[in-house]
């Protein structure tokens, strides 16, 4: 391989690391504690998210009622396991919602999260994933990095508020 193609291939390994880098919690507590009036009433799409990793589900599911929200709806990109660095080789994605806790205990367990098969990858620029944001009303996310332009033109042309 020349010098020229390694250094292409290591800004590409670069560029896909930065795509799957995963929020932390914490910081999504310490960030979000200042927007936590925005939320009442409000449908909230996490887009780039599978929601059986993701912290930003994480924390609106847990949060829900104290939010107030009024739906949490996530979708994920191919990935179909719980490995941090997938390659994101399953073509199928998931589509996941929640209404809110029903049993009375606070937390959001998994007959209370109905989650279906996406017809699609579950790219944010599909279609099912654009019928889905129009009816959010703020969408919490952390895009990927590499598409983040497109990421941001979509949402100002859908008239959302992203945080
Ligand atoms: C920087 S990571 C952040 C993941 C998660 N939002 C979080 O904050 O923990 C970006 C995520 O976007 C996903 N992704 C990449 N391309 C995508 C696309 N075209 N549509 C939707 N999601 C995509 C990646 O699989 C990755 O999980």
């Amino acid at each position: 391989m020349t010098e020229k193609a390694q250094n292409k291939n290591l800004n590409q390994a670069k560029i896909n690391k930065k795509d799957e880098f995963y929020t932390q919690l914490s910081d999504i507590e310490r960030e979000l504690k200042y927007y936590k009036k925005h939320f009442k009433d409000k449908v909230v799409y996490c887009n780039c998210d599978d929601p059986r990793v993701s912290n930003f589900f994480h924390y609106f599911s847990y949060n829900f009622e104290k939010l107030g929200l009024k739906k949490l709806v996530a979708t994920c990109y191919k990935n179909q396991n719980m490995d941090l660095f997938s390659q994101n080789d399953a073509e199928q994605a998931i589509y996941l919602e929640y209404t809110g806790d029903k049993n009375g205990n606070n937390i959001p367990d998994p007959n209370e999260i109905g989650m279906k098969k996406l017809k699609g990858d579950g790219d944010f620029r599909s279609k099912e994933c654009i019928e889905l944001l129009k009816q959010a009303d703020i969408v919490v996310t952390n895009p990927p990095f590499s598409l983040f332009r497109e990421y941001v033109a979509q949402l100002i042309e859908n008239d959302k508020n992203l945080l």
